[in-house]
């Protein structure tokens, strides 16, 4: 194996006798970055929980979340020319492949920071606002598909019961949501452990409020337990992930469902 010399800072020092070899040098810069990231994230405030970490979000979260998207985009198979409508759209990692079928997208975001990512991957047609989405800027009924993608967990229940009327009254009522978020399980042993691991590392990194909101939506049955008291129909559900991830898509019923 190829040695390499370096001093305590992980610099290269000819000469100094500290030794390590490159898969330990490289299993310290994957440690440092991750505790770089929470570091840098535990400066979150609560005004703007995701000023620092918009232009880092794609790099650490884009990777890990992308079987969870491709598993959404496969239940919703997506026709070109809906017009879509994602309520914390973050960076529009979800916008950007559903412009890309040729759909008409909207995204709201309560963070500027993450709505200016966004910005910066969509083409001009999509249509994007900082906004609270329990606070809707649009008529009823006008969007084909409304998305919420780990985005409920970490509200409190007020915002998220908000949200949820919300993205229903501007559904159209032949069209769909498309519910993803953390689930409480049964986890699945051990993928279903390691996943909760890093889900945990994560949230509790995103500070005490998001990580009480996640335990809390948690606790209440994640996705399952929120839509039991509104009027919407499961078509297709899947829990992936170890049994931590649940995805749904949701018709509009007249009636609320018992
Ligand atoms: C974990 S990110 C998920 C982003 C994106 N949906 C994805 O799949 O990558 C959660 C996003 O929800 C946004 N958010 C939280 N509460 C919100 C609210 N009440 N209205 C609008 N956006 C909200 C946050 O600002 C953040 O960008």
């Amino acid at each position: 194996m190829r040695r390499y010399i370096f001093d305590g800072k992980n610099r290269r020092v000819p000469g100094k006798k500290s030794y390590i070899d490159i898969d330990a040098w490289m299993e310290y810069i994957i440690v440092k970055r991750m505790v770089f990231a929470t570091v840098r994230s535990k400066a979150m405030t609560m005004e703007e929980p995701y000023q620092s970490f918009a232009n880092s979000y794609d790099r650490y979260i884009g990777p890990i979340t992308r079987g969870i998207r491709k598993a959404a985009l496969e239940m919703i198979q997506p026709v070109a020319g809906m017009r879509i409508l994602e309520v914390g759209c973050g960076t529009g990692l979800n916008l950007q492949q559903l412009q890309r079928a040729g759909n008409g997208v909207h995204g709201i975001d309560l963070s500027l920071p993450m709505v200016i990512e966004a910005h910066r991957k969509l083409d001009r047609t999509a249509v994007l606002s900082v906004s609270d989405a329990a606070q809707l800027p649009y008529p009823d009924r006008v969007f084909d598909l409304v998305i919420a993608m780990l985005t409920l967990h970490e509200m409190n229940d007020t915002m998220r019961s908000g949200v949820i009327k919300e993205i229903i009254r501007v559904c159209r009522t032949s069209g769909r949501l498309l519910l993803v978020d953390f689930h409480p399980g049964p986890r699945r042993f051990i993928r279903g452990w390691l996943v909760r691991g890093i889900v945990l590392f994560f949230e509790y990194s995103a500070g005490a409020e998001h990580f009480d909101n996640h335990n809390r939506f948690l606790a209440a049955g994640g996705l399952t337990g929120l839509i039991r008291s509104y009027p919407v129909a499961v078509e297709r559900q899947k829990i992936i992930g170890g049994g931590n991830v649940a995805l749904f898509v949701l018709k509009i019923n007249a009636e609320p469902v018992e």
